[in-house]
């Protein structure tokens, strides 16, 4: 989409005249029974969460609605895709949620890191409020941080503060993170694909958005293919999809070459080539022991070491843990450096039952979802690759350096580049390729105060 003016001339911006035609009421009723679900990796019910928020709403502190395009999950790059795309569709969807809700303000938050998605978003906020057709509402465009859990929804209100994105303790706990942060109004916080579906069903009704998908699982997703594939890419499929139409459509043809497993990102289980014919639903994924996330499949092929893909994804995450939660850091940092020794063959039949042992207390008392996408990750290889960890031991396994698992900073002509930079990112946060030894709460509390 061009420009605003394109969007336009093809209906864009009818779905928002049709919400402010009619009451919130109807339209939050015509979202709950499409039954849409958030794209950014738990599946939320949408309109659930928006009638929370209405339910939660005063004219004295009216919420405030953001749009989360961190897409910082390794494999996922479809939210960044759109916005690229077609950033008006994923604006006007903001805006109708806004006019649900009663906001006044709609923030759109993007990492600094991405230029060229913070140029094309904020050249569209220009286009879209030159035109008028946000009226009163005020649109702004955040540049975040690179931290992947500058994605997770509580840190990236605490970003949105001007402070390190910390995951904070959820209802019904506290509200915020400082003391009287329970008078702070709700903010409806939804993933830039989740609001891109919203014009389509205020438009054309629950029933239309349906005609995709099945009953729990209803609509189409973005899919994102990287790894192991002729060439990398982001489609929309049906839900309910097989998982290997996916692959092979975006990836290209296999040519013979046998699948091992896909990773979906960082935040599920792998799936084995045993399930690749498992529909794309929330449930289907739940049933082969995964889940759908944020639909990013990193292909692994045969011959491929899931072993130095695990320690990979382990590293990532420990890196990546926060450390207010001392398990999901230390035990994390524990977990990657002995994945890192199975796979180079260096690791003794104690490593192996101390990465058990401790795949199974990383998440324990965590405050967010990081801490158990490790242990998952961790008990995957060792429910599903079991003989490939033994010969990782025995040494009939090839010694293999781990992978480098990171997000995806771009994606063109069939080809994923992936944020090498990571691999200097120390567990403190630093990249001088010295660790301090501080987690990164204890570095970056200490050096604000
Ligand atoms: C470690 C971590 C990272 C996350 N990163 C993202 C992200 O980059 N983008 C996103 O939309 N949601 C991300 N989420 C999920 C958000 O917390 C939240 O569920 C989502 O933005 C809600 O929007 P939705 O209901 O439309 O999916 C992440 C969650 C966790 C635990
Ligand atoms: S679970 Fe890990 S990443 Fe999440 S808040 Fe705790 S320490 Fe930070």
């Amino acid at each position: 989409m061009a420009s605003f003016e394109d969007y336009l001339a093809l209906r864009g911006g009818s779905g928002l005249e049709a919400a402010r035609a009619v009451t919130s009421e109807v339209v939050l009723g015509e979202i709950e029974a499409a039954g849409l679900r958030g794209r950014g990796g738990a599946g939320f019910p949408t309109g659930t969460k928006w009638r929370t928020v209405c339910d939660l709403r005063s004219d004295a502190s009216p919420p405030t609605v953001i749009v989360n395009g961190a897409e910082g999950e390794p494999g996922t790059f479809k939210d960044h895709t759109i916005l690229l795309n077609n950033p008006y569709q994923v604006i006007e969807g903001a805006l109708i949620a806004a006019t649900v809700v009663g906001a006044e303000d709609v923030i759109i938050a993007v990492k600094a890191a991405a230029q060229d998605v913070v140029r094309r978003v904020r050249g569209a906020v220009d286009e879209v409020c030159g035109g008028g057709v946000a009226g009163p509402l005020r649109l702004s465009v955040f540049e975040g941080p690179a931290e992947y859990l500058y994605g997770e929804e509580t840190a990236l209100l605490e970003a949105l503060h001007g402070r390190p994105p910390f995951p904070r303790v959820t209802p019904p706990y506290r509200r915020g993170a400082e003391d009287g942060a329970d008078e702070t109004p709700p903010a409806l916080i939804d993933n830039v694909e989740t609001l891109a579906n919203i014009p389509g069903i205020v438009l054309n009704g629950a029933a239309w958005f349906r005609e995709y998908g099945t009953q729990q699982s209803p609509g189409t997703i973005v899919c994102t293919v990287t790894g192991g594939t002729q060439q990398a890419g982001v489609g929309e499929f049906a839900m309910g999809t097989p998982m290997i139409e996916v692959i092979e459509t975006l990836g290209g043809d296999r040519e013979g070459r046998p699948i091992k497993a896909l990773m979906p990102g960082v935040s599920n289980a792998f799936i084995p080539a045993s399930a690749l014919q498992t529909e794309l639903t929330y449930e289907a994924m739940a049933r082969v022991g995964s889940g759908l996330g944020s639909a990013g499949f990193v292909v692994i092929e045969e011959g491929d070491d899931i072993v130095a893909a695990t320690a990979g994804a382990s590293r990532f995450l420990a890196v990546e843990s926060c450390g207010q939660c001392v398990p999901c850091k230390r035990d994390g940092l524990e977990l990657s450096a002995l994945l890192t020794k199975l796979a180079a063959n260096e690791a003794t039949t104690d490593d192996v039952e101390a990465i058990r042992s401790l795949s199974k207390t990383v998440s324990a008392e965590a405050r967010c979802s990081l801490a158990s996408q490790h242990e998952a990750i961790v008990t995957s290889m060792f429910d599903l690759f079991g003989s490939d960890v033994a010969q990782h031991v025995d040494g009939t396994a090839e010694p293999t350096d781990r992978l480098l698992i990171a997000e995806i900073v771009s994606l063109r002509d069939g080809k994923a580049a992936i944020d090498v930079s990571r691999e200097a990112k120390q567990p403190d946060w630093t990249c001088d390729g010295l660790d301090s030894g501080k987690t990164p709460v204890e570095r970056l509390t200490s050096e604000g105060d």
